[in-house]
């Protein structure tokens, strides 16, 4: 069963509590419980983390390296400031997706540079906690076995 690693940035243990107009009004916990079930129902295996922390989120990177077939990633805040985190996810050879529960393109512009896009495999914004559920999915497809896919 692959492993995938659910990577949340900062500011995102407060869910539910900041300013639930713009991120709903599910908490963190709620969030991990319905991507490890959601995960179970299409065969992977979810493990979820939280920083607020950039040094910490580069860690759990370096960590996924060994044991992760793929990243959900979160990157808050530091999606529009990190090379730190770039560089880690260019590092990493794994697929890594970026998801957004804000339609980050519908908000201020400087939320709408991202430094991590170009070296993630693809990127979700808008949807809510289902960006992350998407993510899942796409990860499914792509680490599906070459010759089983639709
Ligand atoms: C966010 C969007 C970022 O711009 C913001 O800094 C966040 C949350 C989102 O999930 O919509 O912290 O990544």
């Amino acid at each position: 069963m692959h492993k995938i690693l659910v990577l949340h940035g900062p500011n995102l243990n407060l869910l539910g509590e900041r300013e639930p107009h713009i991120y709903g009004s599910l908490t963190l916990e709620e969030i991990d419980r319905r991507l490890v079930h959601a995960g179970e129902e299409v065969g992977l295996e979810v493990r979820t983390l939280q920083s607020n922390h950039e040094g910490a989120l580069i860690d759990a990177l370096h960590q996924a390296r060994g044991w992760a077939s793929g990243v959900v990633f979160n990157p808050g805040g530091y999606t529009h400031t990190s090379v730190a985190l770039r560089d880690a996810i260019s590092s990493i050879g794994i697929p890594v997706i970026e998801v957004h529960l804000s339609n980050v393109y519908a908000r201020e512009e400087f939320r709408q540079k991202s430094l991590i896009s170009p070296v993630c495999k693809g990127k979700i914004t808008g949807f809510g906690w289902h960006s992350y559920w998407l993510a899942l999915q796409a990860l499914k497809e792509i680490l599906q076995p070459a010759g089983t896919r639709n």
